[in-house]
């Protein structure tokens, strides 16, 4: 709790220092909005409506996915999700008054076949069918999450706002025409553990052992009992996964798809390989 406090201060000053208010005010006559609504575990702080665009391109948000904000305050990042992307968005928020005043916003928009807002706890509601998070939480709150979230759906998105998730590199980082920053991260596939490949006629009793550390992984490849490659710091993009190698004079690339604990691809871009994971 005695975090919670410096982290308050922290979104108050950066709010006044950015001018205090959102683009876009999204208060209206039932209930009026003013900086700093009390919240469970932050205070509302909206987001800008260019950064808000800015997190969704980022993120390459198409009509299939599913965007959840969590802690959606006035809603306005599901609502600009579901009015640029057309897509299915839902906002779990703690304080009702907000939660009733997204939804007026929503209807106005005539947008609520698209976005809903569950009133909640993030920390006790289910946001697993998400494809995109979006955050505007704080660096405490964000880490309290991240277990979560990197338990997603390998290729789920990750954005929030100013606030980074410690220990998890971003994939990128969003600067906002005001300089202001986000993050984007893409969960990715468990891929930790002994790899053994199928199909590769060259390479007799293809394995891989694999230390993976959130996205960035090392590997010591081997083939016919004999380790002929060690990769380092490596990256997976979801369940994307990428391998180049050498045995002599023969070079290798391995590309395909991780569905739990199966591998799906191609060696060389013509050879079907199949892998299966033991822990
Ligand atoms: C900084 S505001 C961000 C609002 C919105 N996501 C945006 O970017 O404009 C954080 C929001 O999280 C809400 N909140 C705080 N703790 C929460 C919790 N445990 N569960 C759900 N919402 C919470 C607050 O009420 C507030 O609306």
């Amino acid at each position: 709790m005695n975090l919670l406090k410096p982290l308050k201060l922290l979104l108050l000053a950066a709010t006044l220092v950015l001018g205090g208010c959102a683009s876009t005010n999204y208060g209206d006559e039932q209930y009026r909005l003013r900086m700093a609504i009390a919240g469970k575990d932050i205070i509302w702080v909206p987001s800008k409506l260019d950064m808000v665009h800015k997190m969704l391109d980022a993120a390459r948000v198409t009509r299939q996915d599913i965007v959840y904000d969590l802690g959606s305050g006035d809603g306005i990042i599901p609502i600009e999700a579901a009015r640029k992307y057309g897509v299915r968005a839902v906002g779990i928020e703690y304080n009702p008054d907000l939660v009733a005043l997204s939804q007026r916003n929503a209807k106005r928009a005539q947008l609520e076949a698209l976005v809903s807002f569950k009133r909640g706890d993030i920390f006790v509601e289910d946001f697993s069918e998400a494809t995109v998070v979006t955050l505007y939480l704080g660096e405490a709150l964000n880490a309290k999450l991240m277990p979560r979230l990197l338990a997603m759906r390998p290729g789920t998105r990750v954005v929030s706002n100013i606030f980074r998730i410690e220990s998890w590199t971003p994939d990128q980082v969003i600067r906002s025409d005001s300089g202001e920053q986000a993050y984007l991260w893409t969960v990715p596939a468990r891929i930790e553990g002994r790899w053994s490949f199928a199909g590769a006629p060259d390479l007799p009793n293809l394995s891989m052992q694999v230390r993976q550390k959130k996205q960035f992984f090392d590997a010591q490849i081997f083939a016919g009992g004999t380790r002929i490659a060690l990769i380092e710091d490596s990256k997976i993009n979801g369940s994307r996964l990428s391998l180049d190698f050498a045995r002599g004079s023969a070079r290798y690339q391995l590309q395909g798809e991780v569905q739990g604990q199966r591998f799906t691809g191609l060696l060389n871009g013509t050879v079907p390989v199949t892998g299966t994971l033991s822990p």
